[in-house]
């Protein structure tokens, strides 16, 4: 069975299917991949971690990115790039187009933090290639560059920051304003062009590098490879193992991106009858290389060559600090022959390769995020490009004040939209097209103009294991997690609070909240008044539902 829709009117489209999948490429791979990854990996077991991890790949992250394609596609066919048309054109229910809302709100409060952390990487790339980044020092360095640590930034004890990281912000968020008021074939998906071929070559130099260095100390980087990444099964089913699955499924999340809103306004773009089944895989594929095989290989082995397990897990237990504060280290002892200069000239090299690639891995996903907003504005509020470009920098650079001065409030923001937002809207999402609008013209959608056939077994995978298991995490969240975590008894990891952190932090945190509550009700408040104006008029009609 195969439905067609309205001919579409003069939307944006991409310019060719190689375009196409840098953009969807440079959507998913991100920070996620190279900083966030051998993070999580390291804090929660290591080969444990890596087997939850493909399960959660399998389960969750290949049918929810087939999902979002289809949704987006659709939606796109229908005249709609964002959430709550999309969701709207899946059912006849009202509330569902105000929950799409999520599907602009999420990606834009992600992105408020999301351009502050690639700023840091344009910074560092920047110092490392001047000399400016001193490897020996590289803890101080990070406490100057990220709070200005004597004395506060702004005199104020109680704020951080500092000049340079405000520098590179605004720098950052002004190249990404320039890009989105490009438009999508010009400025998007010319940066993956450009960005994508740059950042895996830049990779697979450091990982070449990486494994043909020498041995120090009796240790060599493919020791590292072994110890952190063998398969162990037995801890996964052990009483502590749920941290461990919860862990895995929310990194599947983030680094594909899915959950957010992203990757279906990316989908809008194509035509009707363009293949989703065989490129969203390609998407998920090329994203898993950068990944695992790219982001594994680095990071952690060569932090385990030079700083041994203690100094890897030491580096891991800030979230930042293996890349920011370990790598440096370990880049200045990759170069050819010893002494300082050898050193200074292997950070400069190393490390500029290593941030530079972070930063355009960094820029073509904060194009992502920001894309479900310019389209709802331009769609939806009649805005123009340059205007709605415009406006979503101002709400970015407007946002991302406490996000950069108050400590507690990034962590709060990479919590609710980053991670458990993402859940929350995938479970909508899965419901709305498998259960609501269908499992059976689900698949044929999914399967119009699609170059090759998916197994069956998926199609029993996305109608029951993919929904049941969001709807059980979130029950389990509901039950264990959300009260304590609410009522800030517990951290957003769920653990104790450090000594004094909770106090100093309480007024931050609960203004992140309001900040974000306010954030979605814009939206919320924006799709009534689009609403109004008869924008989901199409879909009044009986054939779209
Ligand atoms: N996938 C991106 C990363 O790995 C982050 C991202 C999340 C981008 C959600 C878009 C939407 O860094």
């Amino acid at each position: 069975m195969s439905e067609t829709y309205a001919p579409p009117d003069q939307r944006e489209r991409w310019g060719s299917r190689l375009g196409l999948i840098l953009a969807m490429a440079g959507n998913a791979v991100g920070l996620g991949n190279f900083l966030r990854f051998p993070n999580q990996a390291v804090n929660n077991g290591g080969g444990s971690f890596m087997l939850a991890y493909f399960i959660s790949l399998l389960l969750l992250g290949i049918p929810l990115m087939w999902i979002e394609w289809g949704i987006g596609r659709r939606g796109g066919a229908l005249g709609y790039s964002t959430g709550p048309g999309m969701l709207q054109s899946l059912t006849r229910a009202r509330w569902v187009r105000y929950a799409g809302a999520l599907g602009i709100a999420m990606p834009l409060i992600i992105v408020i933090f999301y351009v502050y952390l690639e700023s840091w990487t344009l910074g560092y790339a920047v110092q490392a290639v001047t000399g400016n980044l001193d490897a020996g020092a590289s803890a101080a360095h990070f406490e100057e560059y990220t709070r200005l640590g004597n004395g506060g930034f702004l005199g104020s004890a109680s704020l951080q920051g500092s000049w340079s990281a405000y520098g590179f912000f605004m720098v950052t968020a002004l190249v990404n304003l320039w890009v989105l008021s490009r438009g999508l074939s010009k400025g998007i998906e010319m940066a993956a062009k450009i960005g994508m071929p740059i950042l895996i070559l830049a990779a697979v130099g450091l990982v070449a590098r990486t494994l043909t260095l020498p041995d120090f100390e009796g240790r060599s980087a493919v020791d590292g490879l072994a110890i952190y990444w063998q398969p162990e099964w037995r801890q996964l089913f052990s009483a502590g193992a749920a941290g461990i699955w919860l862990a895995a499924a929310g990194q599947i999340f983030f680094t594909l991106s899915v959950g957010s809103g992203a990757i279906n306004t990316y989908a809008s773009y194509l035509t009707e009858d363009d293949d989703i089944a065989l490129t969203g895989l390609a998407t998920v594929s090329t994203n898993e290389f950068c990944e695992v095989i790219l982001g594994g290989t680095l990071a952690i082995p060569a932090a385990y060559l030079f700083l041994g397990t203690q100094g890897v897990e030491d580096a891991a237990s800030s979230s930042l600090g293996l890349a920011f504060i370990a790598m440096p280290q370990v880049f200045e002892n990759m170069g050819f022959g010893s002494g300082a200069e050898a050193g200074g000239l292997a950070v400069a090299v190393f490390g500029g390769l290593w941030f530079g690639l972070l930063f355009l891995a960094g820029i073509t996903s904060s194009l992502a995020l920001s894309q479900p907003a310019m389209a709802w504005l331009q769609d939806a509020m009649g805005l123009t490009r340059r205007k709605a470009a415009l406006v979503i920098g101002g709400l970015i650079i407007l946002c991302v004040q406490p996000v950069i001065l108050l400590p507690g409030v990034l962590g709060e923001f990479d919590y609710w939209a980053g991670t458990f937002g993402l859940v929350l809207f995938s479970t909508l999402e899965v419901i709305l097209l498998m259960w609501v609008f269908g499992s059976k013209r689900a698949w044929a959608e999914i399967h119009k103009g699609a170059d090759i056939r998916i197994p069956a077994v998926f199609r029993l995978i996305m109608t029951w294991i993919t929904p049941l298991a969001l709807l059980g995490m979130l029950g389990w969240w509901g039950f264990t997690q959300a009260w304590p975590i609410l009522t800030l008894e517990v951290d957003s990891g769920g653990g104790a609070w450090g000594p004094g952190v909770l106090e100093s932090q309480r007024g931050n945190i609960m203004l992140a909240r309001w900040l974000m509550i306010g954030i979605v009700l814009l939206f919320v408040v924006l799709v009534a008044v689009a609403a109004r104006r008869g924008h989901f008029r199409r879909l009044e009609e009986d054939r779209y539902e």
